[in-house]
């Protein structure tokens, strides 16, 4: 059965075949693929992390700025707060992505980054009407194949959940921008709260980081009621911690969850490949996911 299997992906999904794509368990990922192919796009849902996820890791040696590191913007912030978000990013980052350090150890650090990081965001009253020419002026870029994927799930009415801790109101204006912001799109992330003025006076909301998804995906589990019967789950994440974005779907049958292995490649490889169904080394594109879909949808 599973040389079947194997077979069968070979000709409907060869992107399966690059060798870029890592899985621990081909033949069950098979399985899971032809099992939601079976039940079709009225049973799916795709739930996706954003930063280094739905956008790229790098684009031509650079690396491409998170929602956060889009507000590093002198229309937005002053050159001493610029100073100071990339002291903590050097400082926080090389932490979120230690392969050698527990979740336990890392998760009130990353309260730590996040909390120093919107207090300074918050003292620079950042004007909400200035959002959307930071975003322009970024250089912020969607992953190559962004617009099918989109585009598909959209038209088949699939509801996409992005969930992010990175900035709502910034991840906004991104996929506005893109002219991807269908109405299937749900955002579950960190959204700023403006004075009457239209200045930054604080964040609304559960503080959402890289490690407390789990949190997150449970509190807001009630009001996405449009998820509700809709059992398989197609998840994308470049961090461990994105596979927690699902804990709040109650009965699910099949979740395919695929991992963007962006950086430090050699070192979170085999954590990777034990976590995630799907692993995807240094690939700047959508094109796995796509080619999924395209099969079960
Ligand atoms: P995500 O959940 O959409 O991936 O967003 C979280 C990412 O944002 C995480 O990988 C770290 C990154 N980040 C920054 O780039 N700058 C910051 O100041 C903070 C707090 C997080
Ligand atoms: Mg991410």
């Amino acid at each position: 059965v599973l040389a079947i299997w194997n077979q069968l992906t070979k000709t409907e999904i060869p992107e399966l075949a690059k060798c870029s794509v890592l899985m621990r368990e081909r033949g069950r990922v098979e399985e899971t693929i032809h099992s939601m192919q079976r039940a079709g796009a009225g049973s799916l849902q795709v739930i996706s992390d954003f930063d280094m996820t739905l956008t790229r890791f790098a684009h031509n040696g650079r690396r491409v700025p998170t929602t956060h590191n889009i507000l590093i913007n002198r229309l937005l912030i002053s050159e001493d707060c610029t100073q100071k978000l990339k002291v903590l990013l050097n400082t926080y980052y090389p932490i979120e992505i230690d392969p050698s350090r527990s979740v336990e150890e890392k998760l009130p650090l990353m309260v730590e980054w996040w909390t120093k990081v919107h207090e300074l965001l918050i003292q620079q009253r950042i004007r909400k009407d200035l959002l959307a020419q930071a975003v322009n002026e970024s250089g912020t870029m969607l992953r190559d194949g962004y617009k099918s994927f989109f585009d598909r799930l959209a038209e088949q009415q699939i509801p996409l959940l992005i969930f992010s801790a990175g900035v709502g109101d910034v991840l906004e204006e991104v996929i506005r921008q893109n002219q991807v912001f269908h109405p299937n799109v749900n955002i579950i992330s960190n959204y700023m709260d403006f004075d009457p003025t239209g200045a930054l006076q604080a964040f609304k909301g559960l503080l959402i980081h890289t490690f407390n998804k789990r949190e997150g995906a449970l509190s807001h589990a009630a009001g996405l009621k449009n998820l509700q019967g809709r059992p398989n789950v197609l998840l994308l994440g470049d961090s461990l911690g994105d596979l927690t974005m699902a804990d709040g779907v109650s009965e699910h049958q099949n979740i395919l969850t695929i991992g963007f292995l962006n950086d430090q490649v050699e070192e979170r490889k085999e954590s990777y490949i034990n976590s995630f169904d799907i692993v995807l080394v240094k690939d700047e594109t959508l094109d796995v996911p796509n080619a999924i879909l395209s099969y079960i949808t």
